[in-house]
C-alpha cells in the first residue's frame, strides 16, 4: 500500500478490530474529563509505536442533548473531533419509534432541550411535564414554573389530548414532579389527564432509555441514575394498583438492541472513514459499569460471531476491590491501559 493516503488510514493499514467507548466513568467524571482519556484518544489516532489509526465509537446511555451538541461538547473535552456518526446515547435508538406514536410525553432533562431531540427524531406531538404545569398548576402542588419554563411551555389543553407513550430521555430533574405526572399518565384511561382507569391497564407504555440505576460522578459513591427512577416508578405503580407493571422498557446498555445498533454505526463508520466493508473481528468495549457495560459486552458476545471484547476501568461505578456483577475479560486502571491492553493483544 502507498504512503500517499490522505485518509484516516494510516499506509492503507486498517487493523481488524476496534473500539468502543462508555463515557461516564470511563472519559468524563462528573463533567470533567478523566485525564489519561485525551492521551488514549491521541494513541488510537496513530500516536502507539505501530503508528496504527483504529476505529472507535462512543456509547453512553446518558443522553438530554442531540447528538451533534453533546459531540462538539466532547471534541472539546478530548481534544479529538467526534462526529455524530460514532455516537450512540440512551435515547438514539428511540429515533425508530419515531412514528409509532401520535402525541408522547418526553421527560428528562432540561425539557425543551430534551424536546427538540425528540422532534428531531421525528417525534411529531412532543409534551413536556412544563406543558402540562402550564395547563393546570394544581398537577403539581408543590412546585411553581420558573418564568422561563412557563414561557417555554406550550398552551394545550390536556383534557382533550391522548398522550400514546411516555419517554424518559435524560435523568429526571425534578423527580417528585416528573413522578406524579408519570403516575397520573400510567393510571389514567387511554392517557388523558384528570382520567382513572379502572382496571389500570389502559394507560400508555413507558419508554426509559437506560437502566443505570447508579452512575459515577466526581462524588466518592454512586449517584442514583434512571434505573432507580424506574424502580420507583414501578414501586409505587404496584403500590397504587396492587399489579404490577407490564408496559415499562429500557433501551441503552445492556439491552441487546443497543450493541446492534452500535455494530451498525460501527460498520459504517469503518466504510466511511477507513474504507474497510464488514464488521471488525475484535471490537473492544471500555466500560465502567459491570451491569450494562460488561454485561451488555458479554452477553453480545455470545450472540454474534464477531468476539466483543469487555473491558472494565476502576476509574467509575466498579469499586476495584470487589468483585464485579459481571465478569470482564480483564480489569484495568483507566481508559489508556484499555487501549493498550486492546491494541497489544490484537498486534
Ligand atoms: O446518566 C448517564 C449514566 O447513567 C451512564 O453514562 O456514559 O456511563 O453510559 P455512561
Ligand atoms: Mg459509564
Amino acid at each position: 500500500s502507498s504512503d500517499d493516503e490522505s485518509s484516516a488510514s494510516v499506509r492503507g493499514v486498517v487493523p481488524n478490530y476496534a473500539f468502543a467507548f462508555d463515557i461516564d466513568g470511563v472519559l468524563l467524571k462528573g463533567g470533567h474529563v478523566i485525564p489519561e482519556a485525551k492521551e488514549a484518544m491521541k494513541y488510537l489516532n496513530g500516536e502507539n509505536p505501530d503508528g496504527l489509526k483504529v476505529p472507535y465509537i462512543f456509547v453512553t446511555n446518558g443522553g438530554g442533548k442531540t447528538e451533534q451538541e453533546r459531540c462538539l461538547d466532547l471534541s472539546k473535552q478530548l481534544d479529538v473531533a467526534v462526529s455524530p456518526d460514532q455516537f450512540i446515547c440512551g435515547h438514539t435508538p428511540m429515533r425508530e419509534m419515531a412514528e409509532m406514536y401520535q402525541t408522547v410525553l418526553v421527560v428528562g432533562g432540561d425539557g425543551e432541550k430534551c424536546r427538540v431531540v425528540a422532534e428531531g427524531y421525528g417525534f411529531r406531538d412532543v409534551v413536556t411535564p412544563g406543558d402540562i404545569m402550564k395547563w393546570q398548576a394544581a398537577v403539581t402542588p408543590f412546585r411553581v414554573l420558573t418564568e422561563d419554563e412557563y414561557k417555554n411551555s406550550r398552551d394545550r389543553d390536556f383534557s382533550k389530548i391522548n398522550i400514546d407513550a411516555i419517554f424518559v430521555f435524560a435523568d429526571s430533574r425534578h423527580w417528585g414532579d416528573d413522578t406524579q405526572i408519570i403516575m397520573d399518565l400510567l393510571l389514567s384511561k387511554n392517557g388523558r389527564m384528570g382520567t382513572l382507569s379502572d382496571t389500570f391497564d389502559e394507560g400508555p407504555p413507558i419508554y426509559f432509555s437506560h437502566n443505570d440505576v447508579v452512575w459515577a460522578t466526581n462524588f466518592e459513591l454512586n449517584r442514583l441514575g434512571m434505573g432507580a427512577l424506574r424502580v420507583f416508578i414501578e414501586a409505587l405503580y404496584k403500590d397504587r394498583t396492587g399489579k404490577t407493571l407490564q408496559t415499562a422498557t429500557s433501551f441503552g446498555k445492556p439491552q441487546i438492541g443497543t450493541f446492534h445498533y452500535a455494530t451498525r454505526v460501527l460498520e459504517r463508520w469503518r466504510k466511511d472513514v477507513f474504507g474497510e466493508e464488514g464488521p471488525p473481528q475484535t471490537v473492544y468495549f471500555v466500560g465502567d459499569t459491570p451491569e450494562s457495560d460488561i454485561r451488555g459486552t458479554n452477553e453480545f458476545h455470545e450472540h454474534v460471531d464477531e468476539e466483543w471484547y469487555s473491558i472494565l476501568v476502576k476509574t467509575g461505578v466498579y469499586q476495584p476491590g470487589t468483585v464485579p456483577r459481571h465478569q470482564p475479560r480483564v480489569i484495568v486502571e483507566n481508559v489508556l491501559e484499555a487501549v493498550k491492553h486492546g491494541m497489544e493483544r490484537s498486534r
